[in-house]
């Protein structure tokens, strides 16, 4: 160790390879911590990082007769989502990252990362976090270290990775592993040696979510807050991945993944790319409205998809947790998402109640009497003010879900036989469209528009363009990410799985939604199998093709045969409008833009034309 090192204690395992130790002491000079702790994954450690938050502020202990090992933070009002504004990509050359990404030249922002983590840690625990991304060992499944100095980073890694002393063992038999170092930015001394208490929610006001694509590195600083601060997530799991996934052929996407039996026992997979906050969760745990049909949670948020020995693609969740959000999910919406909270879990930012339980936006029709707000403020119905943050969330594991798969931890994956895409517009797109080939439906998933959530900051309801759901989340130019799907259309072949598009967002011109969602979402589900399985016929149509008429299963749904053709309406003019953003959206990759989608714009306007 070195000179500046020697003094911070250290429980530094036996075997640790030199290069880990190398960049743990050197992460560990610039930062300065009292002390580095590398985490084993016991549920020893586990509890006693949760009494020591306990004890300092940062988490409430839920009532332990009504949800059992349960927790509850309250993030600082100004850490409650991820930063897309502060969120970077550092190739060394700007068309890499392109224009929906931000770039920051590497050099300079390695220096601006120096100077910022200088001394961030005085006065705390550096932690060591080793983690699997996919189940341990597996074929498609990666490595990580997170060097963070929060430790309620530690705990919820520790629910949405497969993290501790099994994954240090791969790394020590010289497996591949992708470093990222997180900091809140909220040292208790600075250089002087002067004191300062901590805070419950500790961040900094200057935050820097920073990606080094060619050095495949990750730099968070300024947030503890989901996305922000569990590097595994959107960090290594789709910015770093998706940057492995061009240069080793296969895809790291922002998709849900389900298995779904029919009736007749016929087993399918499905994967689904809808933006933050459009219903993966809740799809994931589908409950069909349809008789017959039973569907099984594989994962919620994230799905790292490579062809297989057969030719097909064949995909796993990385992730072995739930980051969901809590608003909105109740008995009515996602029954398994609630049952899955009864114990074990870590809430941020919902409400507290009076006798120790938390509630949210929707979780009841009737709000409680009396809470404790997300901002530790008292709450009554008449405040005039949500009790939850619109983005708090649940970190719950995966296997709580009553619905999970016997197959989610095959490290060698499912096959996938359809790929939705959706996102939430209120016009335009129909219920269910399927799309012509490959190509055509790699226009429609780069394409996808959708009004902002409040997953991230910005002006939530606005309409913007989130191709394939991964605006924020692509680690490089997103028109070489549409040439790298065209490719592995290739790759495929007949194999490919066959790609749709939904909307459950379609909205009356009164504003109301025209479809019920949630567990009827079957109905065009099992539409989309049936034209897998060769069952139905299609109607050719201007996004794609469309159910023909009493195809569409709506047995025992109540549907008005208006709402049922306003849902599939497509407006020629609407379209045509569509098409001329879409145009000038493409424009700004320049020649980068793959030729394919230019030659898909012109067969939309086609079909525009003969439907006018
Ligand atoms: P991230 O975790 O941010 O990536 O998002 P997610 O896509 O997993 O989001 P989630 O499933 O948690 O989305 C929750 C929001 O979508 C809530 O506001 C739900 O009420 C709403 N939602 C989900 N499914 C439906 C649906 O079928 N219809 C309607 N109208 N709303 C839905
Ligand atoms: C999203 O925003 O898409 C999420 C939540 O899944 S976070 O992990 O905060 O990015
Ligand atoms: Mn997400």
């Amino acid at each position: 160790m070195s000179a500046q090192t020697h003094e911070i204690s250290s429980n530094t395992p036996a075997g640790v390879p030199d290069d880990l130790l190398t960049w743990v002491n050197g992460v560990a000079e610039l930062t300065k911590p009292d002390s580095i702790y590398w985490c084993d994954g016991s549920l020893a450690e586990r509890d006693r990082l949760y009494q020591e938050m306990v004890d300092s502020g940062t988490l409430i202990k839920l009532n332990s007769t009504k949800r059992p090992n349960s927790y509850l933070a309250r993030s600082a009002p100004s850490d409650v989502a991820r930063v897309e504004a502060r969120t970077f990509i550092c190739s060394q050359n700007p068309e890499d990252a392109g224009p929906t990404n931000n770039w920051a030249d590497p050099v300079e922002m390695k220096d601006t990362l120096a100077k910022l983590f200088d001394g961030s840690m005085r006065g705390r625990t550096l932690y060591v976090v080793p983690f699997s991304m996919g189940p341990l060992g597996g074929d498609i499944s990666k490595l990580g270290i997170e060097i963070t100095d929060s430790p309620y980073v530690v705990v919820n890694m520790r629910i949405m990775t497969r993290m501790g002393a099994a994954a240090l063992d791969a790394i020590k038999k010289g497996e591949y592993w992708v470093p990222a170092v997180h900091s809140v930015g909220y040292p208790l001394r600075d250089a002087e040696g002067h004191d300062r208490p901590d805070l419950v929610w500790p961040c900094s006001e200057d935050k820097y979510i920073t990606h080094f694509p060619e050095t495949r590195e990750i730099w968070s600083y300024g947030s503890g807050y989901g996305g922000n601060a569990l590097l595994g997530k959107k960090c290594y799991a789709l910015r770093i991945a998706s940057v492995l996934a061009r240069d080793e052929g296969w895809l790291a996407e922002h998709m849900l993944i389900l298995k779904i039996t029919s009736p007749k026992g016929q087993v399918y997979h499905l994967s689904a790319a809808f933006p933050s906050a459009c219903g993966k969760t809740n799809l994931a745990m589908l409950r069909p409205t349809i008789p017959g049909w039973k569907v099984e949670t594989i994962g919620d948020d994230i799905a790292w998809m490579r062809p297989g020995k057969d030719g097909r693609l064949y995909a796993i969740n990385p992730e072995s947790g739930f980051f969901g959000v809590a608003p909105g999910t109740s008995t009515k919406t996602n029954p398994t998402a609630l049952a899955a909270l009864d114990h074990d879990t870590i809430f941020t930012n919902v409400a507290l109640t009076d006798d120790g339980d938390i509630w949210w936006e929707g979780m009841t029709d009737e709000p409680p009497a009396h809470l404790i707000d997300w901002e530790g403020n008292e709450w009554t119905p008449d405040s005039g003010r949500v009790a939850a943050h619109p983005n708090s969330r649940f970190t719950v594991r995966a296997d709580q879900a009553s619905s999970i798969a016997p197959e989610w931890e095959d490290p060698a994956g499912v096959p996938v036989d359809v790929i939705l895409f959706g996102g939430r517009r209120a016009s335009n797109v129909p219920l269910i469209s399927e799309s012509y080939d490959w190509e055509h439906g790699v226009f429609v998933g780069a394409t996808v528009s959708s009004e902002q959530t409040a997953a991230a900051e910005g002006a939530v309801g606005a309409l913007r363009r989130d191709p394939f759901a991964m605006l924020p989340f692509c680690g490089y130019n997103m028109a070489d990410y549409w040439a790298h799907w065209l490719k592995m259309g290739k790759v495929l072949g007949d194999s490919a799985p066959r790609i749709f598009q939904v909307n459950w967002f379609r909205k009356s011109e009164d504003g109301k939604y025209l479809w019920p969602g949630f567990g009827d979402n079957s109905r065009p589900i099992e539409w989309a199998l049936r034209r897998v399985a060769g069952e139905v016929e299609a109607d050719d149509a201007i996004s794609g093709r469309l159910p023909k008429p009493g195809d569409l299963n709506v047995d025992g749904l109540e549907i008005s045969e208006d709402e049922l053709t306003a849902l599939f309406a497509l407006d020629s003019d609407a379209w045509a409008k569509e098409a001329d953003l879409t145009e000038e959206y493409f424009a700004q990759f320049g020649r980068k833009l793959p030729t394919e989608l230019t030659d898909q714009l012109s067969s939309l306007r086609d079909r525009i034309a003969k439907a006018w």
